[in-house]
């Protein structure tokens, strides 16, 4: 076999065969297929697609390139949740601890940030002293212990996900719904899981632009989650503006403290509920061998005041501090959040106009708060995880000069003019407030 005659077969429409697709990882993951033959291999699926068969041969591939967890020994179901990427998604730290308190273990590997998006990884490491480089035996004992864990991922967990993302990243062949696919699937399927939940964001700042990719990224994703025994279900979520009132680490982590005491603004807890809501439903599912349909309102309601509950018994903040502990980070943060690091600069951000806000671009939010210090442009950039932006108003709110409508947080002005440049760009207000969108888009299950 040569790389070359995959190249052209794919280039020109065909599909290859699991025994091709392995050949063209195996050979690449030990060095024999260099970088160029790869990249071109991945711009011809960029523009030819991979059929439903070829995506999960692909995510088999990358997946069995490292190891698994084996979670066998915990009767409890386990159950993850994963989103696509957006702009002030802080979700997985308020859901992994929520769901500890209600019983269900949740193994999570999550990512860093790049470029106009935010990681879980980073937020969390605004935290004094925390760690997310655990031994597989800490994680394996902290989901025990606990309930649930947060790391990043190692070499050990798809390694072949991790040499094609970095060179996916730099030769424009990110925005596939294949490999998009593939690449998250393959990292969530080692984690030993019996149920998923992903968050399929849409709009101006997630990768899906709009809401027919992001259904068909969601369909994917749950064809192959499914194919391979783990009950999935994707929820779309707005991604036009960013969620909740924070972008930016140590803010974001600052604003999940907040929400794990029961206050919340109400987009992050409409999303939080009924993404939380699918969890438990898919832990049920797990534990009563049952598929998974879709929930009636009425029952969607019950399941979100039980969560709820959680929050607001104080059950879910108690997991938090225990699993800031168990993660070597200063715990009473928790209950001291001023112990984040703070930027040493605010500056009040304004329109010249009043009227009501239009757009707030999130994918122009989350590229000002990378050019204030928040995050990367190149992976390899260092974070200020005490930089970021405070929304003082969000799209449909009444604004007039004289109120700022948010706070850039900041320790370097190198890049503050175009981070309010940029920023500015993605705001207009109107005479007429705007149509609300729902945040909850659709449910593929
Ligand atoms: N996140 C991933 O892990 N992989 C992608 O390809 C895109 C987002």
């Amino acid at each position: 076999m040569r790389a070359y005659d995959l190249i052209k077969k794919k280039r020109d429409g065909a599909e290859l065969s699991k025994e091709e697709l392995s050949f063209l990882i195996t050979e690449y993951l030990s060095g024999k297929i260099p970088d160029y033959q790869m990249s071109s291999f991945l711009m011809a699926v960029y523009f030819r697609g991979m059929t439903d068969a070829e995506t999960i041969t692909l995510t088999e591939l990358m997946l069995s390139s490292g190891n698994r967890f084996d979670f066998s020994d915990i009767s409890i179901p386990k159950v993850d949740k994963h989103s696509t990427g957006g702009v002030g998604d802080k979700t997985s730290i308020i859901l992994a601890p929520l769901m500890a308190a209600m019983n269900i273990k949740v193994p999570m590997i999550a990512g860093r940030g790049l470029g106009h998006t935010g990681g879980t990884i980073d937020k969390l490491e605004s935290i004094p002293g925390f760690r997310t480089d655990l031994t597989m035996q800490e994680f394996k004992n902290n989901i025990k212990d606990i309930g649930f864990s947060i790391i990043s991922q190692s070499d050990e967990i798809a390694p072949a996900d991790k040499k094609l993302y970095s060179l996916r990243d730099v030769t424009a062949t990110v925005e596939s719904i294949p490999l998009i696919a593939a690449s998250i699937m393959s990292k969530k399927l080692a984690e030993g899981i019996g149920g998923l939940v992903l968050d399929v964001k849409a709009g101006k700042g997630a990768f899906m632009k709009n809401i027919s990719d992001a259904r068909n990224l969601a369909r994917t994703m749950v064809n192959i989650g499914n194919s391979m025994g783990v009950k999935t279900i994707a929820v779309i979520t707005d991604m036009n503006q960013p969620l909740g009132k924070t972008v930016g680490n140590g803010l974001e982590i600052k604003e999940c403290i907040s929400a794990l005491r029961g206050k919340m603004s109400d987009d992050l807890k409409e999303v939080v509920l009924t993404l939380g809501s699918w969890m438990v439903y898919a832990a049920d599912c797990v534990t009563e061998e049952v598929a998974i349909s879709r929930l009636s309102e009425h029952v969607l309601i019950k399941y979100k005041a039980e969560l709820m509950d959680f929050i607001e018994k104080g059950d879910a903040f108690k997991k938090f501090v225990e699993f800031v502990d168990a993660q070597y980070g200063d715990p009473e943060v928790a209950f001291k959040p001023n112990m984040i690091p703070a930027a040493t600069r605010v500056k009040e951000i304004r329109i010249p106009d009043k009227g009501y806000i239009q757009e707030m671009d999130a994918e122009k939010v989350g590229t000002a708060s990378m050019l204030l210090g928040a995050g990367r442009r190149q992976a390899e950039d260092r974070i200020d995880h005490s930089a970021g932006i405070v929304l003082n108003k969000k799209t449909g709110d009444y604004t007039t000069p004289d109120e700022p409508v948010a706070m850039f947080h900041y320790n370097d002005e190198t890049h503050i003019n175009e981070a309010e440049k940029v920023f500015l760009s993605g705001i207009q207000a109107g005479q007429i407030p705007p149509d609300k969108r729902p945040i909850i888009i659709d449910v593929v299950i």
